[in-house]
């Protein structure tokens, strides 16, 4: 795998329109700046829930505005915006080498979206699922370059907690974007049987609950048989600016530490180039050395019990979990399973 052709930063693409001047810098620092106090207590409090959460079997967040239910509560109001914003020409911020900001034109989504299909590409995976797909923009942009390139998929796949956004998502696709499941769920617990996809990923999907982090990625590592790539901001790796507003946003904190709990060691970590200021990314990929010898074949599972589930009619499920099918979207009809 060619990692500096994948995430080679590329300002043609995004222009720059401005410099942003020492006090802009400042005032950006000002707003997503949250005092040591604040910080030393949100620790004490780390530690605390982190033990309980060993011990209790129901979870504790952190962060309540954080729990996988005030997630889907919040992308469920906003459903609609990305594919609203994607359409339109925006503007971010980039940090140069140097360190200097600038504001560029375009979407940072497209960036990932390049980044996305040179691995799909590279590592010739011919099943692809995104966990957190929200609207499909993303999964869009990624099928759009794959059309142009003439690279040829089998089977892919699209999953969110939001029914409203995958609906709106569905709508927003053309014909000539091949997916084949559209499926309500939580990255935690996937409804997919062991090898279902050759590669699976997410773009700032696990930042948004990082008390799912570990578990969502060991789903991934179960259900992929080849590859897992994440965008997800990067904490560590990044600049103050970063880490700052991934604490103000009650991110997660991708750390080393937090990475050797997973069940497979990664096979590349590394911050994007394309820097953005305020949001900097990194990009982790899993390359999974088993399964050699199985065929990629995606089945439904139930995410608690994680045996096979099968189709009557229009309905997928059992007891402990039941989907309603309706243009290829697998709704949740059990309301527990948030
Ligand atoms: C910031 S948006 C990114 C959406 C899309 N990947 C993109 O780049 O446009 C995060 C999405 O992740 C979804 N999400 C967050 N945590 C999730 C989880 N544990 N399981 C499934 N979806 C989740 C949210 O509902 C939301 O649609």
């Amino acid at each position: 795998m060619n990692i500096s052709k994948i995430i080679k930063a590329d300002f043609n693409k995004f222009p720059i329109q401005n410099y942003l001047n020492e006090h802009s810098k400042q005032l950006l620092f000002k707003e997503y700046n949250l005092s040591n106090f604040f910080l030393f207590k949100r620790k004490i409090k780390l530690i605390i829930v982190s033990i309980l959460n060993k011990i209790l079997k129901n979870k504790i967040y952190l962060n309540k505005s954080r729990s996988l239910e005030k997630v889907k509560e919040k992308y469920d109001q906003i459903s609609g915006t990305y594919i609203y914003s994607i359409e339109k020409n925006n503007k971010f911020y980039a940090e140069l080498k140097d360190g200097t900001a600038v504001e560029c034109n375009g979407n940072i989504h497209k960036y990932y979206a390049d980044i996305i299909s040179k691995i799909i590409k590279q590592t010739k995976s011919k099943s692809f699922l995104e966990v957190g797909a929200g609207e499909l923009t993303q999964f869009k942009l990624i099928c759009d370059l794959l059309k142009k390139s003439n690279f040829k998929i089998n089977k892919t796949g699209a999953l969110d907690i939001s029914f409203k956004r995958l609906l709106a998502g569905k709508n927003y696709l053309k014909k000539k974007n091949k997916i084949d499941y559209i499926v309500q769920g939580n990255a935690a617990e996937l409804p997919f049987a062991d090898n279902s996809f050759d590669l699976i990923y997410t773009v700032h999907c696990l930042e948004q609950v990082p008390e799912l982090f570990e578990k969502s990625v060991n789903e991934m590592l179960r259900v992929a048989k080849n590859y897992v790539a994440l965008i997800e901001p990067s904490f560590e790796l990044s600049n103050k600016i970063t880490s700052n507003y991934i604490n103000y946003k009650g991110y997660i904190q991708i750390n080393e530490k937090l990475l050797s709990n997973i069940k497979h060691k990664y096979f590349k970590r590394i911050r994007l180039p394309f820097k953005q200021f305020l949001n900097g990314a990194e990009l982790i990929i899993y390359k999974i050395n088993k399964k050699k010898n199985k065929k990629t074949k995606v089945k439904f599972i139930c995410p608690k019990n994680k045996k096979i589930i099968y189709k009557k009619k229009k309905t997928i499920g059992n007891k402990n979990v039941q989907y309603k099918i309706k243009n290829q979207i697998y709704r949740l009809v059990d309301k527990k399973i948030v």
